[in-house]
């Protein structure tokens, strides 16, 4: 695999490894000089194979704009991607350090590696592969690779409406997820959305001793673990009244197409080291996680996490609860509902408050284009055999607005494994997922041009 007589994967390598040397994490305020950093690498990489590329202020972490039009008549592709990553967080469960990439078994280990800086730089090596063989592109390139995705992309929106003649393009094309399994080259046409509020329970004015105020004084905890159990029921299913009017339920075309697909629940619970997968009643996993609504509790907090006891009743509580959407959910609607109902929840003596957080739009892509062709056949090219149609749980919050205001469609051919572990501890990229997604990459854009 990944035989190309242009592909020099040891330089591939190195120089992705340089960019995730790099810890740019844009949730990290003190981390604006790396976000920088990443980004000026980019545009320097870019500028260096005869783009025009840029790096742009927003009122968040920079963009990186890089365009090659030299193919008249032919299509242009805008390419997507984000060099921002996840917080490193817990340090303590890195086997080798977070932003210094180590090779073990042919996976380079690092933040980012697959989320999405491997998947991005992937792009950016194939169309040097092309060039360095025809020596120029065959469709128009525009790259658009953006520093603010892991925390809801909030300036890239205005963005594109200040620079939508230039970012205009025929497809948007996305690397930044799973593939649906290691020997099964995908096409992902479905994204769930997102709505992510955080709850805050108040009760006394101050943290009270258990022995002299307990039984009598209201525990915000105890609140809080009372609201989120009325938050499911014992079917799963999510009780916020309204959550689910609007969602599109699956077709048996659909939920047929899945049921075709290599996935064991078994094999799917080992992988996670657990023995049961709990979920909606009357759905499969496949359909839970891609075509199915959501609710999680993200992180709690309260009282006393010290070591040994201590008496005490906590005065606040909180929470940070995401709810994954389907098409026909708008997050905005269901941060609402959320927050009303959780607050008519609020027991006796505490005050509950709700605060919505961000968002993305869910997405569901045409699987009859001329643009999945294409990848289909890049893929097959690479892979030797032909690609499977998935869905995903995950969310990429900007892909809504790339169709609202660039009005374009989006094509998501995915490099990555769940097994890479994004946004855990010992995040990692295969590396031969890698060298052929730079082959995906450079074969995409010689489909597309026919
Ligand atoms: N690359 C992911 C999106 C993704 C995850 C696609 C899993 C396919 C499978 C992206 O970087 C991400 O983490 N998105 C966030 C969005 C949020 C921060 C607004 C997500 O899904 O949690
Ligand atoms: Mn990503
Ligand atoms: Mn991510």
């Amino acid at each position: 695999m990944a035989n190309h007589p242009h592909l020099d994967t040891a330089d591939a390598d190195a120089e992705l490894f340089d960019l995730l040397r790099i810890p740019s994490v844009s949730a990290d305020s003190t981390r604006r000089g790396d976000m920088r950093r990443a980004a000026d690498f980019l545009r320097a990489k870019l500028d260096s194979l005869g783009f025009t590329a840029r790096v742009d202020d927003t009122a968040g972490h920079p963009v990186v704009y890089a365009e090659r039009l030299k193919a008249p008549g032919k299509p242009t592709v805008l390419i997507y991607g984000h060099y921002d990553v996840q917080p490193e967080a817990p340090e303590a469960e890195w086997l080798t350090p977070p932003f210094e990439p180590t090779v073990r078994d042919g996976r380079v280990y690092a933040r980012g590696s697959t989320d999405d800086k491997g998947q991005a730089y992937a792009h950016v090596r194939g169309a040097q592969l092309l060039l360095e063989g025809a020596g120029e592109l065959p469709v128009n390139v525009k790259f658009l690779i953006e520093g603010e995705e892991e925390v809801g992309s909030r300036n890239l929106e205005p963005y594109l409406r200040a620079h939508a003649d230039e970012l205009k393009c025929d497809v948007i094309v996305i690397s930044d997820g799973s593939r649906f399994a290691k020997d099964v080259p995908t096409v992902t046409y479905g994204l769930r959305g997102l709505a992510y509020v955080e709850v805050h329970v108040q009760g006394a004015s101050r943290d009270l001793h258990s022995g002299s105020y307990g039984g009598a004084a209201p525990n915000p905890i105890n609140a809080l673990a009372t609201i989120i159990s009325k938050l499911k029921d014992e079917e799963g299913r999510i009780t916020i009244p309204g959550f689910y009017d609007g969602v599109h339920e699956l077709t048996e075309q659909e939920r047929g197409m899945w049921r075709g697909l290599p996935h064991d629940d078994a094999e799917f619970a080992a992988s996670i080291g657990v023995d049961a997968l709990p979920g909606e009643a009357g759905y499969s996993t496949l359909e839970r996680l891609w075509g199915r609504p959501t609710l999680d509790v993200n992180g709690i907090w309260g009282g006393y996490q010290g070591e040994g006891s201590k008496t005490v009743i906590a005065a606040k509580a909180g929470a940070k609860i995401s709810m994954r959407l389907v098409p026909g959910q708008d997050p905005h609607r269901v941060a609402e509902l959320a927050k009303d109902y959780i607050e008519s929840l609020a027991p006796e003596g505490t005050k509950v408050e709700v605060i919505d957080l961000h968002g993305g739009q869910p997405v569901a892509m045409d699987l009859d284009s001329p643009f999945i062709a294409a990848a289909d056949r890049a893929l097959e090219r690479v892979y030797g055999r032909r690609a499977a149609f998935a869905r995903t749980g995950g969310s990429i919050p900007i892909v809504a607005a790339f169709r609202t205001i660039l009005g374009a469609p989006v094509l998501l051919v995915d490099m990555g494994l769940n097994e890479d572990a994004p946004h855990s501890p010992n995040e990692s990229f295969a590396l031969d997922d890698y060298h052929n997604g730079i082959l995906t990459s450079a074969y995409l854009l010689e489909e597309l041009a026919k």
